[in-house]
């Protein structure tokens, strides 16, 4: 890996829905001119630059400290732009390309040669999607070329679902930041490979695996690779993907059951002199109020909601947020708790288990 280039990194805000006209065609100059671009789309931030540039792309792998063996994702502007990147666009990936695009859903389908290999990190698939936000939307467009964008953190960080976590990560290693506030989903795009068949689902995200279905009914469930050997089969599923520099421990159950639970492992901790984070759903919070309120007195405990339990989708735009804050805290153990497992909680729970590199216990 050679070293990032460091560079002043403009940051221009816009309106989500409407972004200025200059903006827009700014992101898109620098990013036709070999540049790097972050911006949001509806699930997290991107790190884009124009995917045809094999020179261009590789300035994100330096930005993020990013293995190369780990593959981007393309962003088109339109389904249309499909046929120009893959040699063959298998059916089942038409089929949900056509009810899930624009959105948080990225295909996996059999590479056309003018894609770079350093895109794919040398694989012969290539994972695309159409972004559902405006301002992605509209970078795309005036671009004109496919854009290659991983999420704007620093590799092992959490995604990034405001420009300033991007510029915690990568202030002074790119060119310009759009900051169009929060991003609306919070976790990142569900992942299908259609080149399987029947097609897999190898990350869980912002689509649930249970609309997936309706569309593709033989569609096989995610699974994290337990091991390196299969990790490299299906790149991307380390388990450690980001792990928090605290150690955290996941409790799965019904909220009432992990609160006593939680509640007995705080107060242990705590006795123990532990600067402590707790992150998770109202319910358990609420539960958990009177164990931990001494002990938060004393700046002991760092408290973080995702929540109501039954609200997945509000744990999903917490999640990141609040794991980089108790980074930020400095707490030395995290104990979590996630929503309800449906729709985006399957993507919620995904997260919290790498979080947790397997420490997860069942209540
Ligand atoms: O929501 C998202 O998908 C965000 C936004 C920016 O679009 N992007 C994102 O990219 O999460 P990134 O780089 O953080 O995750 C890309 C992952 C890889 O780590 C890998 O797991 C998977 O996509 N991937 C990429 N190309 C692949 C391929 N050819 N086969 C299998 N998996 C692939
Ligand atoms: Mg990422």
């Amino acid at each position: 890996m050679t070293p990032f280039r460091t560079r002043p990194t403009r940051v221009v805000a816009v309106d989500p829905i409407h972004p200025a006209p200059e903006a827009v065609r700014l992101a898109a100059e620098i990013l036709r001119n070999g540049g790097l671009v972050a911006f949001p789309t509806e699930t997290v931030y991107g790190l884009g630059a124009a995917a045809l540039d094999a020179d261009a792309v590789a300035g994100i792998f330096d930005a993020k400290e990013r293995p190369p063996t780990d593959p981007l994702i393309v962003h088109l502007a339109s389904p249309r732009d499909l046929d120009a990147v893959s040699a063959r666009v298998p059916p089942a990936a038409r089929a949900l390309a056509a009810r899930f695009w624009p959105g948080p859903l990225t295909l996996v389908v059999p590479r056309a040669p003018i894609v770079p290999a350093v895109v794919a990190a040398g694989l012969e698939t290539l994972a695309v999607r159409v972004p559902d936000h405006p301002v992605a939307r509209a970078i795309l467009a005036e671009a004109g070329v496919p854009v290659a964008a991983p999420s704007a953190n620093r590799f092992s960080r959490p995604s990034p679902t405001t420009a300033a976590h991007v510029l915690a990560d990568l202030d002074g290693r790119i060119d310009l930041v759009v900051d169009a506030g929060p991003t609306t989903i919070g976790v990142e795009s569900t992942i299908v490979d259609c080149v399987a068949d029947p097609p897999v689902v190898r990350r869980a995200g912002g689509v649930p695996i249970e609309a997936l279905a309706g569309v593709v009914p033989a569609i096989a469930a995610v699974h994290a690779a337990a091991s390196a050997a299969e990790a490299q089969v299906a790149p991307g599923q380390l388990l450690r993907h980001y792990a928090p520099s605290a150690r955290l421990t996941a409790f799965a159950g019904a909220p009432d059951a992990v609160a006593v639970r939680l509640a007995r492992e705080a107060r242990h901790q705590v006795g123990a002199g532990v600067r402590l984070g707790i992150l998770a759903p109202d319910e358990v919070l609420v539960a958990l109020a009177p164990a931990v309120a001494a002990a938060a007195s004393g700046g002991r405990v760092v408290v973080e909601s995702l929540g109501p339990w039954r609200q997945p989708e509000m744990a999903a735009r917490a999640l990141f947020a609040a794991l980089r804050r108790l980074d930020d805290a400095g707490v030395h153990a995290i104990l979590a708790a996630g929503p309800e497992p449906l729709g985006l909680g399957a993507a919620v729970w995904d997260r919290l288990r790498r979080a947790a590199e397997g420490r997860v216990v069942a209540v």
